[in-house]
């Protein structure tokens, strides 16, 4: 086998179910479980009648470029969210559909490091979205973790990079709005990152996938594309995009995203997908169409979700120093001790919440794991079970 395997870190659910396995909740609670990012809100009947209607399609073996239609939709998406120029995506050329933003993430790092030359290295933020190392790990890569914290505002300081890495550096991971702190990336922090792309010639891959849950309406997270258009990019040079519809449109069963950007990067990355096989099924693409057109049902979502922020946050803030995520769905809770496994094991114990200790997602460099002391919460449950939950919280701290 793969020696790299060997290097991979067990995924944080698996460290999980281990932490709290033998703990037995009080049964007269209902348990309520935060701790995975799946959103449990029902997709939209049009999006399940879509997909129904075309099962008759998996007769057929699709492209792996997608339909065209699907593509189109994609780039109108594209182009209106993000205020695009419309002649600036070729969609022949630099859009790709893609089995959800995780494979993607996954393989697009296959595809593009380059082992011929010495010591690759991998770039992404410490806590992080887990794929990103694995994905380097098993691509030959070094990953490289820039710590995230409260000190930097929970956004990768780039100037700290020690400048013997940028020239190794191939790619760079950045994850906006960001799991699990809900920051996102400031037009400053872009730039800054775009002028490093283009001196020493590293990828930006922007993990996106969550740009459409977000606090204010009039102020939806700015993206990679756009920046690098306003930056004079308009080739998007380096530049690559994520995007998925699991959490924009719960439908993380679908399994379906896309990449956006650089058409040379695009071009590799579709070349290897030929070889790794990861076509979209007709079906998933019929449906997916119907979800990018639609931006009703993504409203509706992001109102929930903003009511069980606001409720959560009325409990929680009295008891717990609470920053609201201006994106996400996640609470990225500074809780009173650090040691986040033994709040999460206890909170189990006394309460029935699961929810994710933060050293899981992160990883210690130095002498400082930067998710020590944090908890993630998904606020994915119901609205009556995540204002519970909140509750039950507030008793667990003051109780401490
Ligand atoms: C930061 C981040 N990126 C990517 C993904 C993958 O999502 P999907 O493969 O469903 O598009 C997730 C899923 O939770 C995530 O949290």
């Amino acid at each position: 086998m793969n020696p790299n395997l060997e290097a991979l870190k067990p995924y944080p659910f698996e460290r999980l179910n281990t932490l709290l396995d033998r703990i037995h909740p009080p049964t007269q609670l209902n348990p309520i479980d935060l701790s995975i990012g799946e959103p449990t809100y029902l997709a939209s009947s049009f999006v399940r009648n879509k997909f129904q209607a075309n099962v008759h399609l998996i007769q057929n073996y699709p492209t792996l470029r997608g339909n065209l239609e699907l593509r189109e939709t994609i780039k109108s998406w594209l182009i209106k969210r993000y205020k695009l120029d419309p002649e600036s995506l070729n969609v022949e050329t630099q859009i790709l559909p893609v089995n959800g933003s995780r494979e993607a993430l996954f393989s697009f790092t296959q595809a593009c490091v380059d082992v011929s030359k010495k010591d690759p290295l991998v770039l992404m933020p410490n806590p992080f979205y887990q794929v990103y190392e694995g994905a380097a790990i098993l691509a030959n890569a070094t990953p490289v973790f820039l710590a995230t914290t409260a000190e930097n505002n929970f956004l990768p300081d780039f100037s700290q990079v020690p400048s013997s890495f940028w020239d190794d550096c191939q790619m760079v991971y950045i994850c906006s709005p960001g799991n699990p702190t809900g920051k996102v990336f400031t037009r400053q922090k872009y730039y800054e990152l775009l002028t490093l792309s283009l001196k020493h010639n590293f990828i930006i891959a922007a993990d996106e996938c969550y740009s459409e849950i977000y606090q204010d309406e009039a102020n939806p997270p700015i993206g990679l594309l756009q920046v690098a258009q306003d930056f004079g990019n308009t080739d998007y040079k380096n530049c690559i995009v994520f995007h998925s519809l699991s959490k924009r449109s719960n439908v993380p069963g679908l399994r379906s995203g896309f990449v956006a950007g650089d058409e040379e990067l695009l071009t590799g990355f579709y070349k290897y997908r030929t070889y790794h096989g990861s076509s979209m099924p007709l079906p998933t693409q019929q449906a997916s169409i119907e979800c990018w057109k639609d931006e009703d049902h993504v409203l509706a979502n992001r109102d929930g979700y903003r009511k069980k922020f606001k409720e959560v946050y009325e409990i929680l803030s009295p008891v717990l120093e609470l920053e609201m995520p201006e994106a996400t769905f996640y609470l990225w809770l500074k809780i009173p001790i650090e040691d986040d496994e033994k709040f999460a094991q206890e909170l189990f114990r006394l309460h029935n919440v699961i929810v994710l200790p933060g050293s899981y997602l992160s990883r210690v460099t130095g002498n400082r794991c930067p998710g020590s002391g944090y908890v993630r919460v998904a606020l994915v449950a119901s609205l009556e079970d995540c204002i519970k939950a909140a509750k039950r919280i507030r008793a667990f701290i003051q109780s401490m």
